[in-house]
């Protein structure tokens, strides 16, 4: 039986979608074989997450093998949507071009990888971060380091080779490494961020306080790890 399939790059709907964008902001952007070359752009990002995500899924099944235990819980990925991508540019005063997406911006293709412990999510990166075909450009390690908010993860960007009927096409991912209770904190920071009908007042108390439960947090998952590992 075949299968419809669904036509994921639409140049039809990307244009109409650029043109709304040109409407709203009062600058065209993406003329002509421009809206190809995004289509285009789009298809060898989603590969490059396809890439990704193939070999996070082979080094689960790997350590679960021979540890009896899985690394990562589950995964979240996602292409940054057009109206994201051009307001990055416009918010970075970089030009509206497909090429400047290309040379500007490594989180086209997103990953989220949850974990169950810290040190899964080292791992899992580290292990990643060594094989022969990834180059890692980029690392932001926010569980050493928290941001000042308590904000903990650990962002790479590894670039990998999609290989296209010209050859190979080297393309940033970002990976966000996350434990459950990082991911967990993360989703009602994001919440409060976003939450526009709340006094500042009440903002500011609610900030302090994840940012305590982002302490506390972190010294839960040392000692649940702990015992993790004591059970080996
Ligand atoms: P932007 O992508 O423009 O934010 O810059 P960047 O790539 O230099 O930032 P960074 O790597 O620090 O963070 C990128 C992503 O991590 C964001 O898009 C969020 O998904 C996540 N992130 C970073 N900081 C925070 C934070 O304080 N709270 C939450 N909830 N998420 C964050
Ligand atoms: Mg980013």
């Amino acid at each position: 039986m075949m299968l419809e399939r669904k036509q994921r790059f639409n140049v039809p709907e990307i244009r109409s979608k650029v043109a709304q964008i040109s409407t709203d902001i009062g600058t065209d952007v993406f003329q002509g074989s421009q809206i190809v070359a995004y289509a285009e752009l789009e298809q060898i990002y989603s590969g490059a997450m396809r890439e990704i995500g193939t070999k996070l899924e082979n080094l689960d099944d790997e350590f679960q093998l021979k540890n009896r235990h899985n690394p990562i819980h589950h995964m979240e990925c996602r292409l940054k949507s057009i109206d994201s991508t051009i307001g990055k540019l416009r918010k970075r005063g970089l030009p509206l071009t497909v090429e400047s997406i290309r040379q500007n911006l490594y989180d086209i293709a997103g990953i989220r990888v949850i974990c169950n412990y810290v040190t899964d999510v080292y791992a899992v990166a580290n292990t990643l971060s060594e094989q022969s075909d990834i180059e890692v450009i980029r690392i932001k390690d926010y569980i050493r380091n928290p941001k000042p908010n308590g904000y903990r993860s650990l962002h790479v960007i590894y670039q990998v080779p999609v290989f296209l009927s010209d050859g190979p096409h080297p393309t940033p991912v970002e990976v966000q490494f996350r434990t459950s209770a990082m991911d967990y904190w993360a989703s009602l920071e994001h919440r409060l961020r976003y939450k526009n009908s709340i006094e500042d007042g009440e903002r500011e108390k609610h900030y302090e306080t994840l940012k305590e439960c982002a302490r506390q947090l972190a010294d839960i998952e040392d000692r649940m790890q702990q015992i993790h590992q004591e059970l080996g």
